[in-house]
Order: C-alpha cells, then structure tokens, then sequence
C-alpha cells in the first residue's frame, strides 16, 4: 500500500448557518482500498463527500490530497485533480447518446479537424466508449443509442467508466445501488471491486450494510455529523455496523411509538389503530430478525477464525 493517502480529511466541520451538517470529521482514502461511509439519513454523507469533490468548503479543517493541504475551487477543480463523483441522480442527458454522456465536458480529448472545423470525433469516441464498458462487462452494441435506454445499473456504469477512463484516481459513489434492483447493483457492485483492483479509492456511500460489507475494506459511520470512528473489516461485524447505523434501536422506538400510537387511536379511530398495530409487528418482526442474523454472523465467526 502507498505511504501517503489519496485523500485525508482532518476535523472537518460544515456548517449552514445555524445547521452543523458535520462536526469534526476526520477519515483517509488509501489507493487500492474501498471505503465505505454509512450513516442514516441526515447524518451528513451526502455534505462529507460534497465537501471532498469541490461542492463545499469545509467551515472548518483541512483536507490534504496525497499528503498537501488543498481547497478545491469547484467540482471541475476537484475532478481535475483526479476526484470523480457519481451522483444517484445522474448528470446523464437521457437523450442524448452514450458516447455523447461518456465524453461530456471532455469532448477535446478526442478530436479531428482544426480551428473552427475542430469537433468530437465519433468514430474514435464511439470505439472508445464500447471498449470501455466492454471491459467492465457490458455489451453495448451500440453506442450512438441513448442513455435512456440502458439500465439504472448500467447508466452507473457509464459514469463510472467515465471517472476510470480519464484518470480519477478517487471514485466517490454517493447511494449508487441504492434504488437498483439485486441484478444491476451487483453489476455496479462488480465494477466497484474492479476499480479498486485498478488500484483506484473508492469512497462507496450506502445506507446498505450488506452491500457496504460485500464490497467494503473499511468502514465510516457518521451519526448526526460526527463520526462514530472508522474500522477494517477484520476489526467490526457486519452486527456491529447495523447496530452503529441505528437500525434495531431506531426499529424499536418505532414500533414502541407506533404501538403508543395505536392505542390511543383504538376509541377514536378504530381502523387506523388497527393498521398501526399490524405495522408495530411488522417493525418488531424486523428487530427480531436483524437480531437472528446478528447471531448467526456471530457463531460463524467465531467458528471461522
Ligand atoms: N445546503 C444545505 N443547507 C442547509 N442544510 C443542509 C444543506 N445540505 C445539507 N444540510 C443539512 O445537513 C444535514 C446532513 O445532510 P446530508 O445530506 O449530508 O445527509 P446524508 O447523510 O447524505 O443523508 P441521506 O442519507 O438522506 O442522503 C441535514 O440535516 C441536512 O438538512
Ligand atoms: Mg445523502
């Protein structure tokens, strides 16, 4: 492993006026290594990584970029400095082709002609573009289709063979699975496992414990802005990390209020408190059963080492 991290973020704090977003989070992307950042909604994810990819400057820290002290001056300064996002919400243009969104803002690296006659040239571009996603495993006989056309898991995978191509060498992925079906989020799960065998850091952010775990070397837990540490595979359980996320207590209090809830609306509103009551169940149910698969992570755990 390199002796000097991509990326090291040192105590930094966000604020929106009276909003403390993030309070004092440190956290260090090393080449070749997955890092995954967990948290509930609100916990301040989305603002960490905004603040490493040139969207926000930190109220307060540092960030250092393979070991010197850098602000980033906007999202274009950050990428080119080799620090690629992919947002959930895409900056894809559905109709416009997938040669088109894989060259977008890019589109001097693959010219012919000069002066005024200069422009993109799609025979290369369109080569380029099918080689790229051949190489993560993704037929596209056609390149000049639109991106509308492909997957919400392969439409992720344009934009991050995009980031490969030209040189990130930080992949920030902010919630990439996160409204994919099981096939196509193993498909970017996939690439994610390649672009770190690719030696590339990859900051992988996920409400998911398991897919966090399945492609994951180390793991940050944000909470409510602050972080509630970092930790290597071999250090945590996947039980651990579920319980840090706040899940099984959280469930708990839902189902205890939800439960409260019904109760008082038994006299008033008997068909709601009915609904109330069988969603505490359910909400109990779930707590029971993350509990099962705690233990059972537990035992073969201790059986397996
Ligand atoms: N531009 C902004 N102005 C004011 N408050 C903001 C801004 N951006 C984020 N916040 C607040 O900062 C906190 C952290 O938000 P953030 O989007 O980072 O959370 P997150 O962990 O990404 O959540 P989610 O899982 O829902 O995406 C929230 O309370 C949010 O309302
Ligand atoms: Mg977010």
């Amino acid at each position: 492993m390199a002796e000097v991290p991509l990326i090291e973020v040192r105590d930094v704090s966000k604020h929106f006026g009276t909003v403390i977003a993030l309070s004092g989070v440190s956290m260090t992307v090393w080449p070749g290594q997955v890092h995954c950042l967990l948290g509930d909604n609100g916990a301040g994810k989305s603002t960490l990584i905004k603040t490493l990819s040139g969207v926000h400057k930190p109220s307060e820290g540092e960030i250092l970029l393979e070991g010197r002290p850098i602000v980033f001056e906007s999202p274009r300064d950050a990428l080119d400095r080799g620090i690629a996002t992919v947002y959930q919400d895409l900056a894809m243009i559905p109709l416009m082709s997938i040669t088109r969104n894989f060259f977008m803002g890019r589109e001097k690296s693959v010219t012919r002609g000069r002066g005024l006659f200069e422009r993109l040239d799609m025979k290369r571009a369109n080569a380029i573009a099918r080689e790229e996603m051949a190489k993560i495993g993704i037929d596209v006989r056609d390149p000049t289709q639109a991106v509308g056309t492909l997957s919400g898991g392969e439409r992720q995978c344009v934009a991050i063979a995009r980031a490969v191509y030209f040189g990130a060498k930080v992949l920030i992925l902010d919630e990439p699975t996160s409204a994919l079906g099981v096939k196509q989020a193993s498909v970017v799960l996939r690439y994610v496992a390649q672009a770190r065998a690719r030696n590339l850091g990859v900051v992988f952010i996920t409400h998911n414990v398991h897919h966090a775990w399945a492609v994951g070397d180390v793991f940050t837990v944000l909470n409510r802005g602050k972080t509630l540490g970092t930790f290597r595979k071999d250090e945590i359980t996947r039980e651990q990390l579920l319980n840090m996320m706040a899940g099984g207590k959280e469930l708990e209090e839902l189902s205890t209020e939800l439960a409260e809830f019904a109760r008082s609306d038994r006299a008033r509103q008997p068909e709601a408190a009915a609904v109330e009551e069988e969603v505490a169940e359910e909400l109990e149910k779930e707590v029971e059963l993350d509990e099962k698969l705690a233990a059972q992570e537990h035992r073969l755990r201790r059986d397996g080492s």
